[in-house]
């Protein structure tokens, strides 16, 4: 994400239409996410789309990866899973019994060979099929595959290829600060406060995480407490 493509609180609203009906609960997609309009709006085009298009974030910590997955979670039968916690058999049972029209895969980059293997048919053909004890069933399946990468090393070249793959960037000082002032204003935060905690957490504490700013929202009522804080976290810094 650039700079100049944020504050990107630019009107979003007629992105989310085309899925309206998917959500299971109602609420917007993406409204928690500030910025990436042109992610937002690639989902969207993804979600409105007849057949499947797969998506994979790859980036940085802190990025809003996750958050996107996150999001995905209100679209009505939608599958979440961790790349770590994710067996061979766990997701291919729930694929046969649940049937998702989304699946949402964070880190999927720590997902054993196995799991990427299996989701290679998947992705191409929507074919989910098992042998066990001498018993193969198979399934045909429309199932759209989210998912995050810390790194796409690790990753299956056949599986990466059937991603349409998105490079984050480490956000910018400037969309940093952006993105703290909007998220600590949601919180009640004043904005030259967020902006101070911001600063703060860059040029001082040396982070680029998001969460950073959170803490030391939650922490501050006024620019002095920002820096006691900051200063007391710096010294206590491994
Ligand atoms: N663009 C953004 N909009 C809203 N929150 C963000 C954004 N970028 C980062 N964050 C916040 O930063 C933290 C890390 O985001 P996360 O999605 O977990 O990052 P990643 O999965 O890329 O490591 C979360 O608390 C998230 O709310
Ligand atoms: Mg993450």
């Amino acid at each position: 994400m650039t700079e100049d493509e944020l504050p990107v609180g630019v009107h979003e609203e007629h992105i989310n239409e085309p899925v309206v009906e998917k959500l299971a609960k109602g609420e917007p997609l993406f409204d928690s996410i500030v910025g990436y309009a042109d992610v937002k709006k690639l989902f969207q085009m993804s979600l409105s789309s007849d057949k499947p298009v797969h998506i994979l974030l790859v980036g940085p910590p802190a990025s809003a990866k996750t958050l996107f997955m996150l999001e995905c979670m209100k679209l009505e039968r939608s599958y979440f899973t961790l790349g770590s916690h994710s067996t061979k058999s766990g997701m291919i049972d729930y694929l046969f019994e649940k049937r998702p029209r989304y699946l949402l895969v964070d880190e999927i980059e720590h997902m054993p060979m196995k799991d990427q293997t299996a989701l290679l048919s998947l992705m191409e053909a929507g074919i989910v099929s098992e042998t066990k004890f001498q018993k193969t069933r198979n399934t045909q399946l429309k199932t759209w595959v989210f998912a995050t990468s810390n790194g796409a090393d690790r990753m299956l070249t056949p599986l990466l290829s059937r991603f349409v793959v998105l490079h984050f960037k480490q956000y910018s000082f400037g969309s940093f600060q952006e993105v703290c002032t909007h998220i600590l204003g949601s919180e009640g935060v004043p904005s030259d406060v967020a902006a101070a905690i911001a600063e703060a957490v860059w040029t001082k504490l040396r982070s680029k995480d998001i969460r950073d700013c959170i803490k030391i929202g939650r922490l501050a009522k006024t620019k002095e407490d920002v820096d006691w804080i900051t200063q007391t976290l710096k010294s206590y810094k491994q």
